[in-house]
């Protein structure tokens, strides 16, 4: 019989020690980023964003990185889905990523901010046609009474003229102020790093596993 309480893994190919860091956390997820795509981790982009509810309440789901660099982390979403509508609110969110591949997890928390017009639109048209129309065509969030009227909404689209972006579909870029790097060691003595922003520079710091 199936037992859940037995599943467990002793994590044990890598490990995370205070030389392989860099002063800048953004330098280290570009590391890990490239070791998981190097060792196929499946989808690595895809990270778990939680918001806030009106209701004050924590939500996750998940969205797909499309790019990082010293100024954030970016997705793309439509504006007005329950996640849209909760950063306009409240704009503290975090991210994970988990590699179990790797053994790896890395915990992101900081700011949202919109995306500019023109990295919208740059976005969008890099975009495959069906995406594009799935993106103008869907309410994200909203009920619906059945998965045909989507589709009737998609099959009647009007294809004489290239699909624009509708306005309250963009992206978010979240400023980090804390970076959290979890790398599984034998027997739970994992190694946790943590960089937080503060006074304009990065500094780190171990945390008991
Ligand atoms: C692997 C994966 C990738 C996804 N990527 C996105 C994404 O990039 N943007 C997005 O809006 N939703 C994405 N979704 C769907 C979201 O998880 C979620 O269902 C949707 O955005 C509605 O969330 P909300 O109602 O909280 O706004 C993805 C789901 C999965 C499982």
């Amino acid at each position: 019989m199936l037992s859940i309480s037995d599943l467990r893994e002793n994590y044990s190919k890598y490990e995370l020690l205070e030389e392989n860091l860099t002063k800048n956390p953004i330098e280290l997820f570009d590391t890990w980023f490239k070791f998981a795509l190097e060792t196929e981790v499946l989808e690595p982009n895809a990270m778990t964003l939680s918001t806030v509810s009106l209701e004050r309440k924590p939500r996750s789901r998940v969205v797909l990185l499309k790019d990082y660099s010293n100024k954030g982390f970016s997705f793309y979403t439509n504006y007005q889905s329950d996640k849209g509508r909760e950063i306009e609110l409240n704009n503290n969110v975090s991210l994970n990523f988990y590699w179990s591949k790797i053994e790896r997890q890395v915990r992101i928390e900081g700011k949202a901010i919109k995306l500019s017009f023109e990295e919208n639109d740059n976005y969008f048209n890099s975009r495959p046609m069906g995406s594009k129309i799935g993106a103008i065509i869907s309410r994200q969030s909203r009920p619906v009474n059945s998965r045909d009227e989507i589709l009737k909404r998609f099959e009647e689209y009007d294809l004489s003229q290239m699909p624009e972006r509708p306005k309250n579909w963009g992206g978010f870029i979240i400023k980090p102020i804390l970076i959290e790097f979890w790398q599984g060691r034998p027997n739970r003595l994992h190694d946790r790093i943590k960089y937080i922003f503060k006074d304009n520079r990065w500094s780190y710091q171990r945390l008991e596993p």
